[in-house]
């Protein structure tokens, strides 16, 4: 049988990335094995667990995804690069297109959605780089943190089956959960939001402004607004619906004006008590940032978030608009191209190619809230006389 690729690019969502384990993971992997859930309900989990048993896991992998019957992922931070879980594909039968998967999260970092974004992720993979057609899980009746991943997955409960497997000397029942690739594709299902830590949850409460960039055709106004929902008082303001206000153009239009409206308008909801104020509009290259944050007097701290999407892809999205009222044409390549040039000065950068808005949104939030593409820090307030 051919080998299981390594997924490349490797998968990511938020702060979670998925990749191959290496030895000096061994340490992670023995800790977080002493838990008693794992030693319960990870069937493939030897009780107890000594650094042995890891090593001889280890020593597995590899032959068994050269002979493409099983693909062992860590669940990763991101940032940290620390051990959160374990993600498997085993089972794996291409004439049938099927496979299962299994996972664990370690303890401690656990009831954050960990097990749902990282089965999600492979799902993902495995329906599209792999070709896969349908994935299973066979989960213990009595472990529900486990079925609820598994339905906040777009998994459906599929039935019992009895005395299906020994598993720590005992035989055990399964209830079986499949999900088939048109299901996931139809769904649309978004990586499942993962729960906020504690220390997430205290800076989401903190006001701030979001500016929410990109050419046309990459999902700004519906990113932003499904965005805004996310904060306790959310405010959207569509950087468009500012020009609503002009009524005649034959006027000199001053240059930046759209930035300086931005930043008063999203300064004043902020002033008004909103916690989350999302600005969406064109930023094409640092200039109009300084403007927007010159014009900024709020102490909220401001992040700026760019979406992005490869000419071809915007292009495509813009032709399928209803809004014939402004057809683009050769603005969206030159927009396009003004905002290529200068990607690297516009805050933090998302791929949005291949991505649902809402999941876009959810992973915005989440960056946000860790302090990335944070191009103003907070409590920066100064005096209006600065700026009159
Ligand atoms: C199952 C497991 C991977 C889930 O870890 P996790 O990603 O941290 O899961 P969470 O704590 O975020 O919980 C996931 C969901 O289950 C719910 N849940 C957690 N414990 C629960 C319980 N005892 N009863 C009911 N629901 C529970 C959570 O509320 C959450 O629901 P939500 O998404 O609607 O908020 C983890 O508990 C684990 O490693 N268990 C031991 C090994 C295991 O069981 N592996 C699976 C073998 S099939």
């Amino acid at each position: 049988m051919a080998a299981l690729p390594f997924p490349d690019p490797s998968l990511t969502a938020g702060p979670l990335a998925l990749r191959a384990w290496t030895q000096a993971d061994i340490p992670a992997v023995v800790a977080a094995c002493q838990d008693p859930a794992i030693a319960r309900f990870a069937a493939a989990v030897p009780a107890p667990y000594s650094e042995a048993d890891a090593r001889a896991w280890f020593a597995s992998q590899e032959p068994a995804r050269r002979a493409g019957l099983r693909l062992e992922l860590a669940v990763t931070n991101s940032a940290s690069d620390g051990i959160l879980g374990s993600i498997v594909l085993s089972g794996v039968e291409r004439v049938h297109g099927r496979a299962m998967v299994s996972f664990w999260v370690a303890p401690q970092a656990r009831g954050q959605g960990v097990a749902a974004q990282a089965l999600w992720l492979l799902a993902g993979w495995a329906f599209g780089a792999l070709g896969l057609a349908r994935l299973e899980l066979f989960i213990e009746p009595g472990n529900a943190a486990s079925q609820r991943v598994a339905e906040r997955c777009g998994f459906v409960r599929e039935g019992l089956l009895r005395s299906r497997w020994v598993s720590k000397g005992r035989r055990r029942d399964s209830v079986v959960y499949g999900l088939l690739a048109e299901e996931f594709r139809e769904k649309r299902t978004d990586p499942p939001p993962a729960a906020m830590t504690k220390a997430e949850q205290a800076l989401a409460a903190l006001p701030r402004v979001i500016i929410v960039n990109g050419p046309a055709g990459v999902g700004k106004t519906t990113t932003a607004r499904s965005l805004a929902a996310m904060g306790h008082s959310g405010a959207c303001v569509h950087g468009d619906d500012l020009k609503g206000f002009i009524v005649r153009r034959d006027a000199p239009v001053a240059t930046g004006l759209g930035y300086r409206n931005g930043a008063t308008v999203a300064g004043n909801f902020i002033a008004g008590g909103y916690d989350l104020v999302v600005f969406d509009y064109v930023f094409e290259d640092p200039a109009g940032v300084e403007v927007f944050l010159d014009a900024y007097t709020a102490s909220a701290p401001v992040h700026l978030f760019t979406l992005w999407a490869d000419l071809p892809t915007v292009l495509a999205r813009e032709a399928q608009r209803h809004d014939t009222r402004r057809p683009l044409g050769d603005r969206v390549r030159a927009c396009h191209a003004a905002m290529e040039s200068h990607l690297d000065e516009l805050g933090e950068i998302l791929d949005t190619s291949h991505r649902d808005v809402r999941a876009v949104a959810a992973d915005i939030c989440q960056r946000a809230c860790a302090g990335s593409g944070l191009i103003q820090p907070g409590a920066n307030r100064r005096s209006p006389g600065r700026h009159p």
